[in-house]
């Protein structure tokens, strides 16, 4: 049995956690869950964001899945998640991109992965008004931090049969920030010869990425474009709902998709739990179930491609629960 810690989160965070812990435990994965929330429920609760049992559970079971978090615009506290990132230091974002099938997308054949650097940039949180209408913030670039998503991102390269590594950077603006970014992604790819290096700024990636995202396949950026640059590659593969992701550190992993907790529909039974449901995959992967993880992949690719069962994002009328079900009948079928 291994140990999860599973946090439902806030807004649509228990709808798609719950989805996700279900169809993993159709596969048969010898997993035991043990729920502690954090986050805003948790704060009416007990008068904090992540209280002590969530901190006991995660330094105890180093593996985590997670819900989205909301937090304020503009005001309050801290996010949680980048807190989290922070604390378990999981300086390695990885968010795969993959077109679906069944999906309307105007591509079909993305296949790329986005290495977001997750510790610091503009998310160190320093941040302050110098006076009244003029305020900074810093954006702290490290040569560690770079050097070791850029190692992430060429090792990954290697161990899953990728070709190419794309740096991303707006190193012409921010010659010392992202020039050391850079520089470092640039010593690392000296160590792998046989992987293409190329580096491409950020504005003009956004505009490649539109019109030509199959040209792409590993992608690492700082925290702040990783995370723009995230939610831009969503688009083009069908939107937030079916992108995963993982934050990962040295010895540690905390699972979650990309997207937030979707106030707007919250509560409704009406979000797309796959982001989620592959993020599930995505765990499996990493403690080695890598045939329950291509169980859980084939079975959502086979409810898409069906296309009867669809969330309402994606333009169908299923809910939460029964596209849950269906990718649950799936598992059963396999
Ligand atoms: P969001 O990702 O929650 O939602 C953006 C849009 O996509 C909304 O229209 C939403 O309905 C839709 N959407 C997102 N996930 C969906 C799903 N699974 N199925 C169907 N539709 C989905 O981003 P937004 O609205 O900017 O942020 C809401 C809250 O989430 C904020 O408090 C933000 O700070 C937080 N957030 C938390 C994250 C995390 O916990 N890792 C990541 C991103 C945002
Ligand atoms: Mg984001």
């Amino acid at each position: 049995m291994v140990k999860v810690t599973l946090i439902p989160g806030d807004g649509i965070g228990p709808e798609v956690a719950y989805a996700t812990r279900d169809v993993i435990d159709a596969t048969g994965a010898q997993i035991e869950w043990e729920e502690v929330n954090a986050g805003e429920t948790v704060y009416k609760e007990k008068g904090t964001f992540i209280p002590d049992e969530l901190i006991e559970s995660i330094n105890k079971n180093r593996i985590a899945f997670k819900g989205p978090i909301t937090t304020p615009v503009g005001k309050g506290f801290k996010s949680i998640n980048v807190t989290l990132r922070q604390k378990y230091k999981t300086y390695a974002n990885v968010r795969p991109v993959k077109s679906i099938p069944g999906v309307k997308s105007p591509f079909n054949n993305i296949d790329l992965v986005i290495m977001r650097e997750n510790t610091e940039d503009l998310y160190a949180g320093i941040e302050h008004e110098v006076t009244e209408g003029v305020t900074e913030a810093i954006k702290v670039i490290t040569e560690e931090a770079s050097t070791k998503i850029a190692e992430f991102a060429f090792k990954y390269a290697i161990e899953n049969g990728r070709k190419k590594v794309t740096a991303v950077h707006k190193a012409n603006i921010m010659k010392i920030t992202d020039g050391l970014f850079i520089r470092c992604a640039r010593k690392v790819a000296e160590k792998y010869p046989q992987i293409e290096y190329e580096e491409v700024i950020v504005d003009n990636m956004c505009m490649q990425l539109v019109m030509y995202p199959e040209k792409y396949d590993v992608l690492v950026l700082p925290n702040l474009y990783g995370d723009i640059v995230s939610d831009l590659c969503a688009g083009l593969v069908g939107g937030l709902g079916l992108v995963p992701g993982a934050n990962i550190g040295d010895d540690i992993g905390i699972f979650e998709a990309v997207h937030g907790s979707a106030p707007d529909i919250a509560g409704q039974n009406l979000a797309n739990p796959i982001a989620c449901i592959l993020s599930g995959a995505m765990l499996l992967d990493y403690i080695g179930e890598k045939e329950k993880a291509q169980m859980v992949r084939k079975a959502v690719w086979a409810v898409m491609e069906e296309g009867k069962v669809k969330t309402r994002d994606l333009g169908g009328t299923a809910s939460t629960k029964e596209i849950t079900a269906e990718i649950c009948r799936q598992i059963s079928l396999q």
